[in-house]
């Protein structure tokens, strides 16, 4: 695989990735405001979407109005992605900001390769198609067991949501799979710790990655 990327950029280019209900929404609010504390610019993005077409194309995938092929999900995925790149994450990490992103590539190597069953390699080489191999230099997995998150859910389940236990499973054990690769600088947390003393972890993590020493 192609990553990390030799972008110097990609340093500050940071991801959290963890089955649906794992708490990223709360981990990636409570870094970006102690990060802006320490007088740093972030920009926070969520993959699929954070561009107008992005928007649509999420709407497609987690409303499914229309039946989508794996393979055509698999695309419009990495569609979302390279809008995404282009719009807002490259500009962001060339204005010297940190790029925080709820989901990235992992994603799609998990739901659409590990429990969809899409072969891994065919999916490197869209992605690098679609990213042109831009990667975090480093990325939290928030692990959680499919029990748990799913009595944490609140709202309205989408498409993903509703697909059935054993997916979620394959999931999970996907994530975990390849956090086992060094390349892609995984640190695996247990999501069922509260979230004051897991986002201490992950801002430690981070400060050290990015060298603040504050
Ligand atoms: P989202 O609401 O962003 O995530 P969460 O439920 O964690 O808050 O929903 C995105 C859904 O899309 C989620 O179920 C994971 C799935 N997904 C893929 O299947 N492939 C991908 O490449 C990405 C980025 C997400």
């Amino acid at each position: 695989m192609n990553f990390p990327s030799p972008d110097p950029d990609c340093l500050r280019f940071l991801s959290i990735e963890g089955g649906d209900g794992a708490g990223k929404t709360t981990q990636i609010q409570l870094l970006t405001t102690a990060l802006e504390g320490l007088g740093r610019k972030v920009t926070k993005v969520r993959d699929p979407g954070g561009t107008p077409l992005g928007d649509r194309l999420r709407s497609l995938l987690l409303d499914r109005p229309v039946a989508i092929d794996l393979r055509a999900e698999a695309l419009l995925f990495f569609a979302s992605r390279a809008q995404l790149v282009s719009e807002q994450i490259r500009p962001a990490l060339q204005r010297g900001e940190i790029v925080l992103t709820d989901r990235y590539t992992l994603s799609t190597f998990v739901y659409q390769g590990h429990a969809g069953g899409l072969n891994l390699a065919e999916l490197d080489l869209a992605s690098n198609l679609a990213t042109s191999g831009m990667e975090p230099s480093l990325c939290f997995l928030l692990d959680l067991d499919t029990n748990t998150a799913s009595t944490r859910r609140v709202r309205p389940e989408d498409h993903m949501e509703r697909l059935p236990r054993t997916f979620h499973d394959a999931v999970r054990n996907g994530f975990l799979t390849e956090a086992q690769k060094p390349k892609r600088n995984i640190l695996v947390l247990d999501a069922r710790e509260d979230p004051l003393p897991l986002h201490k972890k992950i801002l430690d993590r981070v400060k050290a990655h990015l060298g603040i020493l504050s």
